[in-house]
């Protein structure tokens, strides 16, 4: 089972951003705690992130020559406004989950839109780092 977890403009800033939204650990502990849990599930990995949303469409996109079987995706504030990524999902048609840290839903009416969330099969919010290990979990044993 290969995953690709991604993660979008800022998310890099996890620890410094905003920690009362977002909390005090580094994005630097998010991939550390999914490299292990995948290590103990067999699941083959890769994390990437960047603050350029044609990048991160290049990596969708690359996840399909790479027969990547999950993506789990926090498109971070592309959430709301891109629709290039939604189209990358379709394009490719692998399976993906939305992961967001915070509660969006509970946030600006600006952060309700997701188009993303037009092709993702499930939607995580407000649990924190732990929202990522959910995601891999369902896109691994399907729960
Ligand atoms: C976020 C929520 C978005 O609204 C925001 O722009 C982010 C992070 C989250 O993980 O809660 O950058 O996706």
């Amino acid at each position: 089972m290969k995953i690709l977890v991604l993660n979008g403009p800022n998310l890099n800033m996890l620890g410094i951003r905003e920690p009362g939204i977002y909390g005090h650990e580094t994005y630097e502990d998010l991939i550390s705690m999914i490299e292990e849990h995948c290590n103990d599930k067999g699941i083959d990995v890769k994390c990437l992130q960047s603050n350029h949303e044609g990048d991160l469409v290049d990596y969708i996109q690359q996840a399909y020559f790479d027969k990547v079987d999950g993506i789990v995706i926090n498109p971070g504030a592309y959430t709301h406004t891109s629709v290039a990524l939604l189209d990358a999902l379709k394009a490719v048609s692998i399976p993906a989950v939305e992961v967001h840290i915070s509660k969006v839903n509970e946030r600006e009416s600006f952060r309700q839109i997701s188009y993303v969330s037009y092709y993702c099969e499930k939607t995580i919010t407000g649990k924190g780092l732990r929202g990522y290990i959910e995601a891999i979990d369902h896109l691994a044993d399907g729960k």
